[in-house]
């Protein structure tokens, strides 16, 4: 960023759900952005988006409208990742991606700040941010792995629609709208079933072993992220009928004992996370506690008493924020913090 102290900042995917939580937030929390760019495929060129109370004119994501960009965010699809990702990085940016495309290359860090935000040292012009499941999740065993060691992770996840997009929340709205009209919905064209008053036990395609890859995801990612490639872990991911809000019911085994008074006392202690539990007056975060938040939502915390050393939880978080936007520009402050911006040389390696 020559001649200037604000950084070239652009966005790929600016229209989308993601894209507009993250003008939100990176409003809020005063990011430091000069120039902005807000790109998108060339079905949005042309269209208007509010920043800090201007009107930016959204162009198609090209080689010119990225050239000298010195952060890209980007999310859009692995195609546009997998397309723009190394170009950024080869030109000396830095690219920090919301899809699954580099999350499992071991040159691209994986990163949860509040977790491991040291890995964003060794960035060579790609840093991913998490699945929107994984994020919470990371950052509550995180807090828990202070008490003992991790030894298994089970999870059941209940997803909003906003995880696949913002034409999924509108399938979901024509859905309800259809049905409160006593019509009959259309049939769905972003989920694989209808999923106003439903639950649907997939997110994403199917692998051969029976996971999808959503919860492979989880699996790996948690793995990368909490630098423990042998931890045991099994997901069951499901899309629930909710706008916005990931939710997660998680059993967790330690391999010495983990006293829930210290496993509450790291919990409080952890910064990103807020802990909610009073069952007893009806205090425990749902999806909507979680709305338009960046905190992680931990309740229901309790004894396993099916394993030796083992708990259970409950953890929420705003799929679009903390799962993602919010991810992604602390991931930035932390590259700019650090001074490991400019790494044109390192790129060369990629
Ligand atoms: P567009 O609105 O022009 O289609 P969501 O996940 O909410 O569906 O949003 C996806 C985002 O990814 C949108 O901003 C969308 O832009 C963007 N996108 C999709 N395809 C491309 C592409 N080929 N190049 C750049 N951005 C894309």
């Amino acid at each position: 960023m020559p001649g200037s102290a604000r950084p070239t900042v652009a966005v790929i995917g600016a229209t989308g759900a993601v894209g507009a939580a993250f003008l939100r937030v990176a409003e809020e929390r005063d990011f430091p952005a000069g120039e902005l760019r807000l790109l998108a495929s060339a079905r949005s060129a042309g269209r208007r988006l509010r920043f800090r109370g201007e009107d930016h004119v959204v162009r198609e994501t090209s080689e010119e409208t990225l050239a000298g960009a010195d952060i890209v965010f980007c999310s859009a699809t692995s195609e546009v990742s997998k397309r723009w990702g190394p170009v950024v990085a080869a030109s000396g940016g830095v690219f920090i991606d919301d899809g699954s495309a580099f999350r499992m290359e071991p040159s691209v860090p994986l990163v949860v700040p509040e977790v491991n935000g040291d890995d964003v040292e060794w960035h060579r012009g790609i840093l991913s941010i998490p699945n929107c499941t994984t994020t919470p999740l990371v950052l509550a065993l995180h807090a828990m792995r202070r008490v003992a060691p991790l030894a298994r992770v089970t999870a059941a996840t209940y997803q909003s629609v906003t995880g696949v997009g913002a034409a999924a929340a509108r399938e979901l709205r024509a859905q309800l709208q259809a049905i409160a009209a006593g019509d009959d919905p259309a049939p769905p064209q972003e989920l694989p079933h209808q999923i106003a008053l439903n639950v649907i036990p997939q997110v994403d395609d199917f692998s051969e072993e029976g996971y999808t890859r959503e919860e492979l995801k989880m699996q790996n990612e948690s793995r990368k992220i909490l630098h423990l490639p042998d931890l045991r872990f099994s997901a069951t991911c499901v899309r629930v009928p909710t706008m916005v809000g990931h939710a997660e019911a998680v059993h967790v085994e330690f391999d010495s004992p983990a006293p829930l008074q210290a496993l509450r006392a790291e919990l409080q202690a952890q910064p990103g996370l807020e802990l909610q539990d009073d069952p007893g007056a009806g205090l425990y975060p749902t999806p909507l506690t979680s709305e338009d938040d960046d905190s992680v939502f931990v309740g229901r915390l309790r004894r396993d008493p099916s394993v030796e050393h083992g708990a259970v939880f409950w953890v929420v978080s705003d799929n679009l924020r903390k799962g993602a936007a919010t991810n992604a520009i602390q991931i930035a402050e932390e590259v700019l913090a650090r001074g490991r911006l400019g790494t044109r040389e390192a790129a060369r390696a990629l």
